[in-house]
């Protein structure tokens, strides 16, 4: 399953996340792909809000993983762009975050690689000036 979408602003990136809450749910393990500054943690923050959560969504960019708790499910909001060795994951205790009821969503997912489970969700942000191209794909099901 492929499937492309225009996003012209933050608001548009928001709403993506809030339905992808709304549509998908755990166990999951979300990779978020794209550059600096593509609007993953803007997705992020929209898939929270469409859980009920309005606070701050900080990029646990020095702190690996930031976990945020709901009724019968946990996101888990990792940012891997600092981890030099993903080995690393281990040592913040990878395992007790892959249960039946996380959602793990991970930006620079590339830097775990070999440890970091596969991807049951790929999503794929372009940079178009200040639009966005982001593309959804579900790697098991290609
Ligand atoms: N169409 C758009 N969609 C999403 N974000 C946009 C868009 N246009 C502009 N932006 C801005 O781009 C920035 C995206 O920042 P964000 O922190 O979400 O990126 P990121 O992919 O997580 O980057 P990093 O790899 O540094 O963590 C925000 O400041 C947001 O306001
Ligand atoms: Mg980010």
């Amino acid at each position: 399953m492929i499937e492309r979408k225009n996003i012209d602003n933050e608001n548009e990136m928001l709403a993506l996340g809030q339905n992808l809450a709304a549509h998908w749910h755990a166990p999951l393990m979300v990779y978020l792909l794209g550059d600096l500054g593509a609007g993953k943690t803007t997705l992020v923050r929209g898939w929270l809000r469409g859980l009920g959560y309005q606070g701050i969504v900080k990029s646990p960019t020095y702190t690996l993983v930031e976990s945020y708790h709901f009724a019968g499910q946990s996101i888990h909001h990792f940012d891997l762009y600092r981890l030099t060795d993903p080995e690393e994951l281990y040592y913040i205790g990878l395992e007790e975050y892959l249960q039946p009821q996380s959602i793990c969503l991970v930006e620079w997912p590339q830097q775990g690689k070999g440890v970091l489970p596969a991807a049951d969700i790929i999503i794929e942000i372009a940079i178009k000036g200040s639009a966005r191209e982001v593309m959804i794909s579900q790697p098991s099901v290609r």
